[in-house]
C-alpha cells in the first residue's frame, strides 16, 4: 500500500474532467493536479516542445512524491509520453481517443472525433486510427479556439456555441453516430453538444477508461492506497485559479503556483 499521491498533469483546466473520474473510482488515493494553463494550449506546438513542458510537469510531480503520474492531456500523450516512459521510473497513464469503441459500435460506419492539431497529426492517432477505424469514414476535426476560451473562462458563450456548430457541421453531414471527444477540456462541452447534436448521436471520452486503467496499473505495481484516513486532493495552476475553481465547485482549493 503506498499514500504517496496520484500526480495528474494537463496543459490546463480541463484534465479534472479524469481527475473526476479516477476520484470517483479511487476516493481513497491522494492527489495532486497540475494545470499548467499559462502554456495552454499544447494542440498547436511541436512535439519538442510538448514533451519539454511534459518534463517540467512530471518534474514538478516528481518534486511532490508522487507514485504514479496520468498524463490528462490528448495532445501530451500522444506527443509525450513514449518519452516519459523512457527516462522515468515511476508508470505513466495516457490518454488516447476512444476511436475504437466507436468504430466497434457505429451502424452508419461514419465517426466524428473531435480533438487537437497536435493530436490529429501524431504518429500514435494515425497508428490507432489504420488500426481499428481503417473500414469507416472518421470525420476528423480539429478544434482550434476552445482549449483557448475555456482556459479564459468563456465555457458557455456566444463564441463557443458558434465554434462548435461550425465544427459539428461537416461530422452530420456525413451522418455520424458517434462523437469521439479527443480532449479532456472536450467533456465540458457536453450540455452545449447535447442541444446542438441530433438526439441518436452518441458522445464518449476516454474518462471512463483512464480511471480503471490507472487503478489496473496501482494494484499491478502493489500502489493501491486502502487507509480511509482524510485523502487530500491538491490542484495547482499557473494561470488564473478562479476558472478551475468554477469547473470544480467551492469543495476544491486550487493554489496558484508559478512553475
Ligand atoms: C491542448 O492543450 O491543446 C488540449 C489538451 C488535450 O489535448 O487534451
Amino acid at each position: 500500500m503506498s499514500t504517496q499521491p496520484i500526480g495528474i498533469f494537463d496543459s490546463g483546466v480541463g484534465g479534472t474532467s479524469i481527475w473526476r473520474e479516477i476520484h470517483a473510482l479511487l476516493p481513497n488515493e491522494n492527489t495532486l493536479y497540475l494545470a499548467d494553463s499559462a502554456n495552454a494550449p499544447y494542440g498547436p506546438k511541436g512535439k519538442k516542445t510538448i514533451i519539454n513542458l511534459s518534463i517540467k510537469n512530471t518534474e514538478f510531480l516528481l518534486n511532490k512524491n508522487c507514485k504514479l503520474i496520468v498524463v490528462a492531456c490528448n495532445t501530451a500523450t500522444t506527443n509525450a509520453i513514449d518519452y516519459l516512459r523512457n527516462t522515468y521510473d515511476i508508470p505513466f497513464i495516457g490518454i488516447e481517443p476512444a476511436i475504437k469503441p466507436a468504430a466497434l459500435q457505429t451502424k452508419t460506419c461514419a465517426v466524428g472525433i473531435l480533438a487537437t492539431r497536435g493530436t490529429l497529426s501524431s504518429a500514435l492517432f494515425s497508428k490507432t486510427s489504420g488500426l481499428f477505424a481503417s473500414n469507416i469514414n472518421v470525420v476528423e476535426q480539429h478544434g482550434d479556439g476552445i482549449v483557448e476560451l475555456i482556459e479564459s473562462g468563456y465555457l458557455f458563450s456566444d463564441e463557443m456555441t458558434a465554434l462548435l456548430k461550425q465544427y459539428l457541421q461537416p461530422m452530420m453531414d456525413a451522418n455520424i453516430d458517434y462523437l469521439v471527444l479527443g480532449c479532456t477540456h472536450y467533456p465540458y462541452l457536453m450540455p452545449i453538444l447535447l442541444e446542438l447534436l441530433p438526439k441518436h448521436v452518441k458522445i464518449i471520452d476516454s474518462g471512463e477508461a483512464v480511471a480503471k486503467q490507472t487503478k489496473v496499473v496501482l494494484e499491478k505495481h502493489g500502489l493501491l492506497n486502502s487507509s480511509f484516513l482524510n485523502p487530500k486532493n491538491e490542484f495547482f495552476t499557473n494561470r488564473n485559479p478562479e476558472v478551475m475553481k468554477s469547473l470544480l465547485g467551492d469543495k476544491f482549493d486550487v493554489g496558484y503556483q508559478d512553475f
